[in-house]
């Protein structure tokens, strides 16, 4: 992660408020995006499984399997890396999640859209 720069930044939460392993959703100004903790690194991915392009995630925004080690998509079960967005199994093996830049400013997490 780096510092903000820019006027495309948008608050998501502080960076401590997300358990390891654990997940959020997010709409800002319409667009819809989740974030993951692994570790103590953060990623940041539009909420749209590569496969048919709808959420990804469960009623209760989870977003990770059972396990906490893969992101998992509910409509089909589609299994993508938590650090790069990689299909790893499933009807979109191969493609990927579209990754956003996250940014960490004291402790504060943020993120960039267009
Ligand atoms: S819509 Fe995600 S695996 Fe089919």
């Amino acid at each position: 992660m780096s510092k903000p720069s820019s006027t495309e930044q948008h608050f998501l939460c502080p960076l401590q408020e997300l358990a390891q392993q654990q997940s959020r959703a997010f709409e800002i100004d319409g667009q819809a995006l989740f974030i993951v903790r692994e570790g103590e690194r953060w990623f940041a991915y539009r909420n749209r499984c590569p496969h048919q392009g709808i959420k990804l995630d469960w009623d209760n925004e989870q977003f990770l399997d059972y396990d906490g080690e893969l992101i998992q998509c509910a409509t089909h079960g589609a299994l993508f890396r938590l650090d790069t967005g990689h299909c790893v199994a499933g009807p979109c093996a191969g493609s990927k999640l579209e990754a956003l830049k996250l940014l960490e400013q004291q402790g504060q997490l943020f993120v960039e859209l267009n």
